[in-house]
């Protein structure tokens, strides 16, 4: 079990020692590691089983510790900083000399973000380094967005777990940089499209359904419960699946007519961010309850409801 509380000074010393600390963040909580510590880089992938082509992000208390790290060589990644940091948006951009190659995989971008975190931007201003930081679930699994689900999954590989409640977004935050002159959105998460475009203009989705080395975030089975999942239309799922012991995952006004069926509504008022925060939640519910599938259902593509149905896609069996 790894030591939990609110004590950023504790957080600090581990964490200055090469140990790793799960942090909150609004998104989902991040497994850290100081980011000019190679050594102590290198556990976070060995905790997490997570292959070295996959980069990680680097989190900073402001734009001006940012800018210690990386440079702003487009002025609408400027723009987006100013406008949504701290928040749910990782930009990738170049990356100065001290950010170690292990970070980046080699990659001559590092992504990197300033959470909207209260116990974390204490943290980070006090330790006075960048934080590398993944989702804190081993590699594949549904990220974590209360200390709970990492200390069930990782408590005993870690030193500890900075205790800042439930994540209040629940989706990773959206990776965003600029390519051949165009804006590009290589993951959608916890900050809309729409949101981005009214501040930076129009952009192009570069989202991989396949291994991606621009996002390896994006390969095809991602984010996947260890039950088969199927996406579709509910009614008609349940049938197929009838003999089985089935969880369904909904969002809105539905009613559903079925017995001996786990429902779990993500926004019966049928609202997407409501939907985000409750996600990955109930997705882990469903896998750890007694039913034998997951059914779930796509929602409006509109504002979150893009990355959510995005995550469904890569947690769904393959079709
Ligand atoms: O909300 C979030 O982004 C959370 C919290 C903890 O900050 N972090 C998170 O990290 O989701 P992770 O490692 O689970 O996902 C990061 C994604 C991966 O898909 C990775 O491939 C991509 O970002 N990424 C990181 N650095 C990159 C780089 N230099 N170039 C391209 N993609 C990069
Ligand atoms: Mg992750």
């Amino acid at each position: 079990m790894a030591e939990t509380g609110k004590n950023t000074d504790l957080a600090a010393d581990y964490l200055l020692h090469g140990k790793l600390v799960a942090i909150p963040t609004e998104t989902v909580y991040g497994l850290a590691a100081n980011a000019l510590n190679p050594a102590a880089v290198l556990s976070v992938f060995e905790t997490k089983q997570r292959p070295h082509f996959d980069p990680l992000i680097i989190h900073v208390p402001s734009l001006q510790k940012a800018s210690e790290y990386a440079v702003f060589d487009d002025d609408r990644l400027l723009l987006l900083a100013q406008k949504f940091w701290p928040g749910p948006l990782t930009l990738l951009l170049p990356k100065k000399e001290m950010v170690p190659d292990l970070v980046t995989s080699g990659l001559n971008r590092v992504a990197v973000r300033v959470p909207d975190h209260e116990l974390t931007l204490e943290l980070l201003n006090k330790i006075n380094l960048p934080l590398a930081a993944p989702s804190a679930n081993p590699f594949g699994y549904v990220s974590p967005t209360e200390p709970a689900h990492v200390q069930k999954q990782l408590g005993d590989k870690i030193a500890y777990i900075l205790d800042g409640g439930n994540c209040r977004v629940g989706l990773e935050s959206t990776i965003v940089g600029v390519e051949e002159g165009k804006l590009c959105v290589y993951r959608l998460g916890g900050l809309a499209i729409e949101e981005i475009e009214t501040v930076a203009g129009p952009v192009v989705l570069h989202i991989n359904q396949s291994s991606n080395p621009k996002a390896p975030g994006q390969l095809k089975s991602h984010y996947a419960p260890r039950k088969p999942l199927y996406l579709g239309e509910t009614e008609e799922l349940l049938k197929l699946h009838a003999t089985k012991k089935c969880a369904v995952i909904c969002f809105g006004g539905i009613n559903l007519n079925a017995n001996n069926v786990l429902v779990y509504n993500l926004s019966p008022g049928g609202d997407v961010n409501e939907a985000a925060l409750n996600l990955f939640r109930y997705l882990r519910a469903a896998d750890d309850s007694t039913a034998e599938i997951v059914i779930c259902q796509k929602l409006p593509e509109i504002g979150l409801g893009r990355a959510i149905n995005d995550r469904l896609i890569r947690a769904a069996v393959a079709s």
